[in-house]
């Protein structure tokens, strides 16, 4: 591997974990630290060419602080404790010694615009307008006609304002009423927020991905936001979100975060920049001297239809437009979203699940940038999509059901598949039931089944992974698209001076391989694909076979039979 340790984040590869339904250790249904510590082999056992390990380097955890759960953890109770759910302090402390043993690095998930309505900063914030922590929170008197204090909404739907009998005031809160905003303006604020941040990072953690990085801050004179023309002022996606997200304070706070995690050697600082779906207002979140994230987490694949001249598209806008000195970040999935098989599998008429679970991974795993898997996504797992009403847990989600709230995300979140045994072999307990319904195609989507079959996804991610790992060109090569626009196929390069990797991938049921650029056509190394034999050397291929995914590399000078 060629990991320089500082810039580690560069050349690794991110796997989150929705903890709640990774493994659970303790048998009481909901999965837990142990489980996860019991399962780290899986992920990296530590050993070159490991016959059933994963090959990531780094594990995200979504919260895992003491939290009522109303929004399973975005909801955090205790900054400084871990959820009983998922066991204790030493329990973690445990798994970060695992983890680096088998060089996992660790990222905690840190939901800092808003804590829990049971923090006890908040309850001692609505106690009453005067005691020390009344302005920790964004307090505001009602309208005078006694309604919301302006047009602010929840980005979960409804108002972003809930009345407090007590105070007689509203509080403002960009999620759930249960999530009430903390006020970043208050220095307090800010210093108890970053003592947080030491207490982990001197613990050992890796790094962080801050949940909701962009509405940390809002407007100190509570301006309405404007509304779009014609739009509906009730609407989240109507409205101009100038006084509630993205604020120049926003980055201030980001960049005093960065300063933190800079006191200390090799750690890494993501975060969620999702803002009216603008890459371009998503990359100023790397700062304008590469001073705020190194990764900000953009959503252009899980926002982009299945169509290679689209998804090249938003490669080529993010190759453009990230900042010299700067580093792309990628993503398929994650635990808001319906998982992608699903989401492309319906909009795609000419492509089974299979092969769009190759063609996918293909381009997240040889583009530039780090990429970020979800757990699950490497055997294909899709969306559940029939979770009977009453054993639905997202209950956000499932107090607003308003066409215009936010969809249950529980469909993404069930529990990972690892055997074809009862619930998957997800709880090490026998007979209970897990937190959410396991998926019925667990008996061939499963870590164990897909480890003995040759051409299963899982073993596809697993050669990706190798692959990525022993090429610099992959690893932090240029790319260059060969073809201006990609209809049927996709075809790019990789390259570095001393080596040039092309990625080839057929969308179509046509054989096809027309290149606008000129490449050489003698001699190529096959890498990886999936009809070609790998080690062969060969001319550059005529055509590729319908649904074809190749990975060849070039050798000048190689001697031909
Ligand atoms: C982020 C999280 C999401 C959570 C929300 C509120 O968007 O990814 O799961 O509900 O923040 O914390
Ligand atoms: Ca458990």
């Amino acid at each position: 591997m060629f990991v320089r340790e500082t810039e580690w984040w560069k050349y690794s590869i991110i796997y989150q974990i929705y903890p709640l339904t990774f493994a659970d250790g303790n048998g009481d249904g909901i999965g837990d630290l142990q489980g996860i510590i019991q399962r780290l082999d899986y992920l990296n056992d530590g050993k070159d060419n490991s016959d059933s390990s994963l090959g990531i380097d780094a594990i995200w955890l979504s919260p895992i602080n003491q939290s009522p759960m109303l929004d399973n953890g975005y909801d955090v109770s205790d900054y400084y404790d871990i959820c009983n759910t998922f066991g204790t302090l030493d329990d973690f402390q445990r798994l970060l010694e695992q983890a680096h043993r088998r060089n996992i690095k660790v990222i905690l998930d840190l939901v800092i615009n808003h804590t829990s309505s049971e923090h006890p900063w908040f309850l001692e914030s609505r106690s009453s307008r005067y005691n020390p922590k009344s302005d920790w929170y964004l307090w505001h008197d009602p309208a005078p006609d006694g309604g919301v204090p302006n047009n602010w909404l929840s980005y979960f739907g409804g108002t972003g304002w809930t009345y407090d009998d007590k105070r007689q005031q509203y509080y403002y809160h960009a999620f759930n009423s249960h999530q009430p905003d903390l006020n970043w303006h208050n220095p307090e604020v800010r210093a108890a927020i970053y003592d947080v941040i030491r207490y982990w990072l001197d613990l050992g953690v890796d790094g962080f991905r801050l949940d909701a990085s962009s509405v940390y801050s809002q407007d100190k004179y509570f301006r309405n936001n404007p509304v779009k023309f014609e739009g509906r002022e009730d609407k989240y996606k109507d409205q101009y979100h100038i006084y509630d997200q993205n604020l120049p304070e926003n980055h201030e706070i980001i960049r005093e975060i960065r300063s933190i995690i800079d006191e200390y050697d090799n750690r890494v600082l993501s975060g969620e920049t999702f803002i009216d779906n603008r890459l371009y207002d998503s990359l100023i979140f790397y700062g304008v001297n590469n001073d705020e994230l190194h990764l900000p987490f953009t959503f252009e694949f899980p926002l982009s239809p299945w169509y290679p001249g689209y998804l090249q598209r938003e490669i080529e806008k993010k190759e453009l437009l990230t900042p010299e000195g700067s580093w792309q970040v990628y993503f398929l999935n994650n635990h808001d979203l319906p998982r992608h098989l699903s989401r492309w599998s319906e909009c795609s008429i000419c492509f089974d699940t299979f092969a769009i679970a190759k063609a996918s991974a293909t381009i997240l795993l040889t583009v530039r940038g780090t990429p970020i898997l979800y757990y699950g996504e490497e055997l294909g797992m899709v969306n559940h999509e029939n979770i009977p009403l009453e054993q639905l847990r997202d209950q956000v989600a499932m107090s607003c059901l308003d066409e215009e709230c936010l969809p249950s995300r529980d469909g993404t979140r069930t529990p990972m598949q690892w055997d074809d045994s009862p619930q998957a072999g997800f709880s090490f307990g026998k007979d209970v039931t897990p937190w959410l319904p396991v998926h019925d195609n667990y008996q061939y989507v499963n870590v164990e089944t897909e480890l003995s079959e040759q051409d299963s996804i899982l073993n596809f991610y697993r050669e990706l992974i190798q692959l990525r790992k022993n090429s610099k060109a992959l690893q932090k090569g240029t790319w260059k698209p060969l073809i201006y626009y990609p209809y049927e196929h996709l075809a790019y390069l990789r390259e570095t001076e001393q080596e040039t990797v092309l990625v080839a991938i057929n969308f179509s049921y046509e054989k096809n391989f027309d290149l606008d650029r000129a490449i050489p056509k003698q001699y190529w190394q096959v890498l990886l694909s999936t009809n070609l034999s790998v080690g062969d050397i060969i001319p550059l291929p005529q055509l590729l076979q319908p649904f074809e995914i190749s990975i060849l590399q070039f050798t000048p000078d190689h001697a031909v039979p």
